[in-house]
């Protein structure tokens, strides 16, 4: 089969198209051929880190590194405890996250568990898109953030993935959504079903909201302090890339008696199960800007780099 394998960490260029067998299956694991990859932002970081290859990908001593966790494909042969799935059904998932997906390959050997049958309504793209991103918008909205009916929501860069589809969950659980994005993007988040959109190359959003009950913040730096300030007391962070561990940071949270969480979304089955059914009744929708060809990763991996996408980037197979 072909895969991209990634030799040493570093540039595009170490990405390498190559023949390698297919992959066995173990008893509770189906064999997948994969139809779209959907790319990640941590994609392009592993592919440049060997420490961020190691916590996330934790490649095997002298295993081939294929890096890629979000796939959607057809079933082709299932392990022996596989009652679930028979070949042909059409499944997706984010596969072993954090782990070592291999996920940039035309056979991936998925853990039964981690499928969530593919709406059949939607594309493979549209649902490959809809694994990582979309799990951590839900774990950030529902497992930990408890988004009731009625509250005020912000949402950070809710034109990228997570935020798209995090400003949608957000809709669907009946909260008023407050959007973040660059000027381009207003239309865009406008038509997620945003309630409000904020400029954040022209506007300091603290200062125009003051009394969210929840902010999904997925930016670095100082950022989170002005997502507390944008909370009302006893409001909730959630974080995805800062962790609450700098004293100054641990003293706002306490003046302001938040509840924070840093995120590290985690494969759940059951979480994707109930992606698939939003998915399979319009209530939550992939965007895809980009689709590249496989032998073209190397350009699916700077388009995310550029830290600009809208929506989603896909790579069909
Ligand atoms: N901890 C976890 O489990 C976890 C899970 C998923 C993702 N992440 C991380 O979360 C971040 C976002 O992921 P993603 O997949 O959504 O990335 P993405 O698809 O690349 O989207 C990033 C978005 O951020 C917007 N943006 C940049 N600066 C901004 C600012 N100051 N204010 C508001 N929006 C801004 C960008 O466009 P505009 O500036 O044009 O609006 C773009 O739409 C990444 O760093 C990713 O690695 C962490």
């Amino acid at each position: 089969m072909k895969a991209i394998v990634l030799k040493n960490t570093g540039t595009v260029e170490n990405l390498t198209l190559i023949e390698i067998p297919k992959p066995q299956i173990k008893a509770d694991e189906v064999l997948v051929r994969v139809k779209a990859v959907g790319i990640n932002p941590v994609d392009a970081f592993v592919r440049q880190h060997r420490d961020a290859l190691e916590h996330f990908v934790k490649p095997g001593p002298g295993e081939e590194i294929i890096l890629g966790w979000d796939i959607s494909g057809v079933v082709e042969a299932v392990g022996n405890q596989v009652t679930k799935w028979a070949p042909g059904d059409q499944v997706f998932g984010m596969i072993n996250f954090p782990g070592h997906g291999k996920a940039y390959a035309e056979y991936v050997a998925a853990p039964a568990a981690q499928l969530a049958l593919k709406p059949a309504n939607i594309s493979h793209e549209e649902a490959a898109a809809a694994t990582l991103a979309a799990l951590t918008a839900w774990q950030a909205l529902v497992t930990y953030g408890k988004v009731q009916a009625g509250e005020k929501v912000l949402i950070h860069a809710a034109g990228g993935g997570v935020g798209h589809y995090a400003a949608q969950i957000a809709k669907h659980l009946g909260a008023y959504v407050i959007g973040t994005g660059s000027t381009g993007k207003k239309d865009f988040v406008l038509g997620l079903g945003a309630d409000e959109f904020i400029d954040h190359t022209a506007v300091r959003f603290e200062e125009v909201v003051t009394d969210a009950d929840f902010v999904l913040d997925s930016l670095f730096g100082d950022h989170v302090f002005r997502s507390l300030d944008s909370v009302k007391d006893g409001g909730r962070v959630v974080t995805l890339l800062t962790y609450f561990t700098d004293e100054k940071l641990i003293r706002k949270v306490e003046q302001k008696k938040a509840y924070t969480h840093r995120l590290d979304v985690v494969t759940t089955g059951s979480d994707m199960r109930k992606l698939a059914a939003l998915l399979e009744s319009g209530q939550l929708r992939s965007h895809i800007s980009a689709r590249f060809h496989f032998d073209d990763i190397s350009q699916a991996h700077q388009a995310i780099e550029s830290g600009k996408t809208t929506g989603k980037i896909v790579v069909s197979i």
